[in-house]
């Protein structure tokens, strides 16, 4: 066993990588058949993938959450697919066309995961108001049937038993509960780990459940008895993610230290391992042929790694440090910037798919008035324009109260000099005639 410090080029048949997404991608999952991928970012959108035959092409970029995009997945059929997002919201999606079927807004809070019942009626999803939420997906619509409660923290994960009659969850408070689905009874506490539970994964056959913890805990409990029949190796940071490969053949780890980790979910010996040498992997899929793991991060692109066989070191084709890292300047207002606005603004013609418009030109633009751009109703009913003192009091007072209902996150400067450094960067990087090297690429080296 060998630990890459770089990635290696991926088995035939799979694409290198997905790019596409404006911001970093939050999950990654394929399709039955194999043949389509979907991706949920930062910059707020769902991307249909076709990846048949090693394409990497964008089927469908799909328009609909109001904040980054958590977790999707595939209806079976593959016709349609679900998602939620930090804005509270569970879109039904026709990957026909990417338009949405259904929503439902159930609040401010935060939802991470879902997980569909079998036969693809039930979706359960994970959210941070303390409960998971149980719907069924009725012909285009998606119709709220309880919420699941007990938990003493947020929940992070949920997983459904092959018969579709219990939901599990697994909560900050760091226990595993068990909930029957059809009157939202609480059955009971399957295993309390103490440490925050982030990940489920139930095994095939139904029995065993997996989880990965904040403390870096990765174990197997059998559901049953409530015990841990097998720990995994630990990760040195929180584990965010965890999948299997559909025959239930293979499980993997992946942790905010970089690592995967790959199971043979029989026999429990490690196969393989990797580190991701750009930080944290909280999005995962494994391919049915067992070859190729797809991981999200930081980056704005979906990797691959190979899995087996493997591969010798080889060097990503990857620019760093990120876009959003830090950047290494002298001027302030340049570094509020980057730190504060580059994930979600270029300054360039192109928005680059980021969650929100290109600020190039904002100066004496009407607000909400980018051609193209998908605004909020409240940007599009607001009525003043971006000026020095304007974008200072965007900040000043934060968006929620400047621009109230607008789905920019809620952010305040509250330096008078941090406000002026921003605004005099900004004001020149802008500019149409602003020279290239204030693009934001140059801005993140
Ligand atoms: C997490 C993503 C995110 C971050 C970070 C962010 N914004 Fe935004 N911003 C948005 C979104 C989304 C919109 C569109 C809001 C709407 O339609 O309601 C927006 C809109 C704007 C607008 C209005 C543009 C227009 O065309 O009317 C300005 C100005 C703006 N942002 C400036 C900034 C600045 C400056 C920063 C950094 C201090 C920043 N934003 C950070 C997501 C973000």
């Amino acid at each position: 066993m060998t630990v890459a410090l770089c990635g290696a080029a991926v088995a035939a048949g799979w694409p290198e990588r997905l790019s596409g997404h404006g911001g970093p991608i939050k999950s990654v999952m394929l399709s039955r058949d194999e043949r389509r991928a979907l991706t949920t970012s930062f910059d707020y959108s769902v991307i249909l993938w076709d990846i048949a035959e090693g394409h990497s092409r964008i089927s469908r970029r799909m328009i609909g959450h109001n904040a980054a995009a958590n977790d999707a997945r595939f209806l079976p059929g593959g016709k349609r697919a679900v998602s939620v997002g930090d804005d509270g919201a569970v879109l039904l999606w026709d990957l026909a066309d990417g338009s949405v079927l259904s929503r439902v807004d159930t609040g401010d809070d935060k939802m991470l995961s879902l997980a569909v019942s079998e036969s693809g009626r039930f979706l359960a999803v994970a959210s941070w108001d303390r409960s998971a939420h149980l719907f069924e997906v009725r012909d285009a619509s998606l119709v709220p049937l309880r919420r699941l409660t007990g938990h003493r923290n947020n929940v992070n994960a949920v997983a459904f038993s092959p018969d579709e009659k219990v939901v599990f969850t697994g909560a900050s408070d760091g226990v595993i509960r068990s909930f029957s689905r059809a009157d939202g009874a609480l059955l009971r506490e399957v295993h309390v780990h103490g440490w925050g539970i982030n990940v489920l994964q139930l095994m095939k056959g139904g029995r065993k459940i997996a989880f990965g913890a904040t403390d870096g805990a990765v174990a197997v409990v059998d559901i049953e008895s409530g015990e841990v029949s097998k720990q995994l190796a630990n990760h040195d940071r929180p584990v965010l993610a965890l999948t299997m490969t559909q025959d239930g053949a293979l499980l993997a780890s992946g942790g905010g230290d970089g690592q995967i980790r790959v199971y043979d979910a029989q026999a429990w010996t490690l196969l393989e391992r990797y580190e991701n040498p750009y930080g944290p992997v909280w999005g995962m899929a494994l391919t049915g042929d067992h070859a190729v793991a797809f991981y999200a991060g930081l980056d704005d692109h979906v990797n691959t790694w190979q899995i087996a066989p493997r591969k010798p070191f080889e060097p990503v084709g990857s620019s760093f440090p990120r876009r959003f890292q830090v950047a290494d300047t002298q001027d302030p207002g340049a570094l509020q910037f980057a730190r504060k606005c580059s994930v979600c603004h270029t300054l360039t013609p192109d928005d680059g798919n980021r969650a929100g418009p290109t600020l190039y030109g904002v100066f004496g633009r009407e607000v909400g008035s980018l051609p193209g751009y998908p605004y909020s109703q409240a940007l599009l009913d607001a009525d003043f324009t971006w000026t020095e003192k304007t974008i200072s009091d965007l900040f000043d007072h934060g968006p929620d109260v400047v621009t109230p209902g607008t789905k920019m996150p809620i952010q305040r400067l509250k330096s008078v000099e941090e406000r002026n450094a921003l605004v005099r960067f900004l004001k020149q990087a802008t500019a149409s005639d602003a020279a290239p090297h204030q693009d934001e690429k140059e801005i993140g080296k």
